[in-house]
């Protein structure tokens, strides 16, 4: 039996759900697993609850939600340095910061200062993998660490994993993909009599889907995230993210929404990324698709990906909603990868 202390920047609804997912699952992460997974540190804006003996999780969780901080719990602490952490015998932090498009901050400091000292790190902030993701991943090699990028990039839906291992050296061509489940969610409940899109929007916040600021979803910028994380790696390392066009789903004339309430034909957010010449592009926008569309079938906030490699054919992936317990879930398994690789 093997002991892996971790850390939780954040404590929003991703990170409350990997706290109470978390409460859940480690009795059989240690009888499947043989590894004590220890969740002793919770940072909430500027400050910390540490305890080595473990944290009472659920009360912790009831008491950000009645009052919107950890600030007045009992025993907090001012919210202590990556190094700091540390020396106190954590080994894994996971950043659940909301995602800052335009430079990746605050998270994308305190990932390299975690990987700095040989921290693993477990982003479901998406920020510092879509700015600086090849070099969190040489600094981490460089010092025996890892990064966890499964819910940066679609969380019950894995993409970058199946890329990087089921694909090996193959040439992949394009991809297509729905990997924005709020919209879908919205785009879905849209073609239902009576329902409005502050309705569906309202939906997708309650299930705590959405970001907190959601025009990151219906605006497709969440979408041109995580296709350009994927498409960096495999088309185009140059490839930027001003140069994806996007389009939400906002504005959406009548006609089209006409067309998915009373036709076979369903609207999806769709995100393709290609090659053109030397380069990769990256568009986002709404579509109609007929019925014999992989797309077509997606309820809810269901998401799907389709790899298409000269060497390999078509790969559709489709399911993976994206929930709360979803994403849990995708951090929990790159917790336990990094915890499985330090053994
Ligand atoms: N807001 C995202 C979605 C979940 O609706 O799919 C996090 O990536």
């Amino acid at each position: 039996m093997r002991r892996y202390d971790f850390a939780l920047v954040g404590f929003g609804n991703v990170g409350r759900a990997l706290a109470r997912h978390f409460v859940e699952r480690r009795a059989s992460v240690l009888e499947r697993f043989g590894i004590e997974l220890a969740l002793t540190a919770i940072v909430d804006r500027d400050a910390m609850v540490f305890d080595p003996a473990g944290l009472p999780l659920a009360d912790l969780a009831r008491w950000k939600e009645s009052y919107g901080a950890l600030v007045a719990w009992p025993g907090m602490q001012p919210a202590a340095r990556p190094d700091e952490l540390r020396s106190r015998g954590i080994e894994g932090l996971v950043l659940a910061l909301p995602t800052n498009l335009i430079d990746g901050q605050p998270g994308l400091g305190l990932a390299r200062a975690a990987l700095d000292c040989g921290l693993d790190l477990v982003l479901a902030d998406k920020g510092p993998a879509l700015h600086a993701l090849p070099e969190l991943e040489e600094a981490a090699a460089r010092v025996g660490a890892s990064v966890g990028t499964s819910a940066t990039t679609g969380s019950a839906l894995p993409t970058l994993t199946v890329l990087r291992t089921w694909f090996g050296a193959a040439r992949i061509d394009s991809i297509r993909a729905v990997l924005n489940g709020t919209s879908n969610l919205i785009l879905n409940r849209l073609r239902q009599p009576g329902v409005s899109y502050a309705d569906a929007l309202a939906e997708a916040q309650r299930e705590g889907i959405a970001e907190p600021d959601p025009r990151q979803d219906v605006e497709g910028f969440d979408t041109a995230i995580k296709l350009v994380i994927l498409a960096r790696g495999l088309l185009d390392p140059a490839l930027t993210f001003a140069s994806v066009e996007r389009r939400g789903i906002t504005d959406l004339p009548e006609l089209l929404l006409e067309s998915a309430r009373r036709g076979p034909e369903r609207l999806r957010l769709i995100g393709r990324a290609f090659r053109d010449g030397d380069r990769a592009r990256v568009v986002v926008a709404p579509e109609l698709v007929s019925p014999d569309d992989p797309f077509h079938p997606l309820e809810g906030a269901e998401k799907a990906v389709t790899f298409r490699s000269a060497d390999l054919g078509d790969l559709t992936l489709s399911g993976g909603a994206s929930s709360r317990t979803g994403t849990a879930s995708a951090l929990l398994r790159d917790l336990l990868a990094a915890a499985r690789a330090r053994r």
